[in-house]
């Protein structure tokens, strides 16, 4: 059974109490048993980490090499300036799918521009929750 590590960044955690009109009321909690649900359905096993520090998320990535075959991430506000989760995923080859809830291009412009999708093979923004199950499916079905 494949397995998927499903990485979100800063401020995830905080889901269904920061600005809820943009990320919607259900909690982190909702989130993971989504994802835990998603995997499920897709056949793959999968485990969730969150962080609200860079360094933590580029160890966390790191540990995905060897041990994981796909990586659902939503690097949150690192997305727009982390290098170093770049240069983290780009470190493991594993693929990797970036994940957005909301729709970062019709936001502020500094959201616009994904710094880390470029070591992506792909990209879901916009779709809340289900963006992550769809990513989770691709990972699945992927050769
Ligand atoms: C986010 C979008 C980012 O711009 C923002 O900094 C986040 C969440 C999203 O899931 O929509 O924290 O990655």
């Amino acid at each position: 059974m494949k397995k998927i590590a499903v990485l979100n960044g800063p401020n995830i955690n905080m889901l269904g109490i920061r600005e809820k009109d943009v990320y919607g009321r259900q909690d982190y909690a909702a989130l993971c048993a989504y994802v835990k649900e998603a995997a499920a359905k897709a056949g793959v096993a999968v485990e969730l980490f969150q962080s609200n520090s860079e360094g933590e998320l580029v160890s966390l990535i790191q540990k995905t090499y060897g041990n994981y075959d796909g990586i659902v991430i939503n690097p949150a506000a690192y997305t727009h300036y982390s290098i170093a989760v770049l240069d983290a995923l780009k470190a493991v080859a594993l693929p990797a799918i970036e994940v957005h809830l909301s729709n970062i291009h019709s936001r502020e412009e500094f959201r616009h521009r994904s710094v880390t999708a470029a070591a992506c093979i792909g990209q879901i923004c916009g779709l809340g929750f289900k963006g992550y199950a769809l990513a989770i499916e691709a990972l699945a079905e992927l050769e």
